[in-house]
């Protein structure tokens, strides 16, 4: 692993901190506040390359390495957070799940769209009643012929409402368990199906949650992913790298708490000194930055084995787990040391904080992490 970044790799993140601070910081909490989605930022993210950028050119992407996209992650995800999950789902998810498992004409069809940033996409594989159990899914996809008939709920999908395409997981035999599970893509508008109830959630409240509903759905055969049964195993390839996104996310939000509660501690005065001068406040940004730079090591790690093409289940989840705790952790740290102020909108801090919570929950709970991580050390 070389900790010396590229030129290329610099000038993303410096263009990703740009952005964040000139596009996605003005009205960040307004957006929070009335659960705004960003259409125009992410709009602009797609022109910029930040939706597809470890795609192939020859399908719309940027081209790049998955160290530049924990940097941009990073630098998106300290000014807005929900902007970030919409990248993170779009970039890991859906463009990288195509990328490396679609056919060629799903590629030419779908992911030049998606990775270009011209359409988002949506990645459904949770239900109201199979979460972290992922094999127990309910939704059905009956074989008919020369098209599978989708029936059933899916819960909690990020890009929901704004999505065109879908990656929907269902199950084709449940008697074949996680071997009778499949990967389809579904377009927004195909007749019977519906987009469910938006949910009003405690944070990343500018990305939009959705259910959705499927009656009947007929979808033809070429818009299976891989051969048939290969669904389950496609869905956990494609959430091992989901993890690194989320993990850059939690990132994000850690350092956008840690950044401003030591700007705060610099210029805050209480007993006559700058609170930072107080150890009680210094011993806490201390560990903040120690648990920041641990997180982001992990991160880089997972990415730098991504890209040498080696198995990341174990190194994915160790930085999601780590990360995401870290966010908890340095966020609610970061509203204690701005005493009153951390707790009202203007100062940011209270928003991260809530931020924070779902990324110890989504495309994985820290429980799922272990149950990946231990499973791994003990092999
Ligand atoms: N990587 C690759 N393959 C994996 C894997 C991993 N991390 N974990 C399991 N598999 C494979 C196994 O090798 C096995 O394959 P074979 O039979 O072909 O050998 C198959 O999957 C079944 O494995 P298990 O018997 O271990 O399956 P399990 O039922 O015990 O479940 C689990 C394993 C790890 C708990 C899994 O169910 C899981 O990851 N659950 C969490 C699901 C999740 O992350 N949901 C998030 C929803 S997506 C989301 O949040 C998106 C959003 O909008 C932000």
């Amino acid at each position: 692993m070389d900790f010396n970044l590229s030129e290329e790799q610099l000038m993303i993140q410096q263009a990703a901190r740009d952005f964040a601070q000139n596009e996605l910081l003005p009205e960040v909490i307004e957006r929070d506040r009335d659960q705004k989605f960003p259409v125009e930022q992410v709009k602009k993210m797609g022109e910029m390359g930040l939706l597809g950028m470890m795609v192939d050119p020859k399908y719309g992407g940027a081209g790049m390495d998955s160290v530049s996209y924990v940097l941009a992650m990073e630098e998106i995800a300290k000014i807005d957070a929900s902007a970030a999950v919409v990248m993170s789902v779009n970039n890991s998810l859906v463009c990288a799940g195509l990328e490396k498992f679609a056919s060629e004409e799903q590629k030419v069809k779908y992911l030049t769209p998606l990775a270009s940033g011209k359409v988002i996409g949506a990645f459904a594989l949770s239900e109201p009643e199979a979460g972290s159990d992922a094999t127990s899914q309910k939704t059905t996809a009956e074989d008919k012929g020369d098209y599978y008939l989708l029936n059933g709920i899916k819960n909690w999908i990020t890009n929901g409402g704004t999505a065109t395409y879908y990656i929907v997981i269902a199950q084709t035999d449940p008697e074949k368990k996680h071997k009778g599970i499949n990967a389809f893509i579904v377009e927004r508008g195909w007749e019977g199906f519906e987009i469910g109830t938006k949910e009003d959630k405690l944070g990343i409240r500018g990305s939009d949650t959705h259910s959705l509903i499927f009656n009947n759905v007929k979808i033809p055969k070429e818009n299976r992913i891989g051969e048939d049964g290969f669904g389950f195993n496609f869905a956990m390839a494609v959430l091992n790298g989901g993890r690194i996104g989320i993990a850059s996310q939690a990132l994000g939000i850690a350092a956008g708490a840690y950044e401003l509660a030591l700007k705060y501690a610099k210029t805050r005065k209480a007993f006559k000194t700058e609170i930072i001068n107080h150890q009680a406040i210094a011993f806490k940004l201390a560990d903040m930055a120690t648990q920041i730079t641990a997180a982001r090591m992990l991160c880089f790690k997972a990415a730098c084995e991504k890209d040498a093409g080696k198995d990341i289940s174990e190194s994915g989840a160790m930085a999601k787990l780590y990360a995401s705790q870290v966010a908890m952790d340095t966020t609610i740290e970061a509203v204690q040391i701005h005493g009153g102020y951390g707790y009202v909108k203007e100062y940011h801090v209270e928003r991260l904080m809530r931020d924070a919570k779902i990324t110890q929950i989504y495309e994985g709970t820290s429980e799922i992490q272990k149950i990946v991580i231990s499973r791994s050390i003990a092999k």
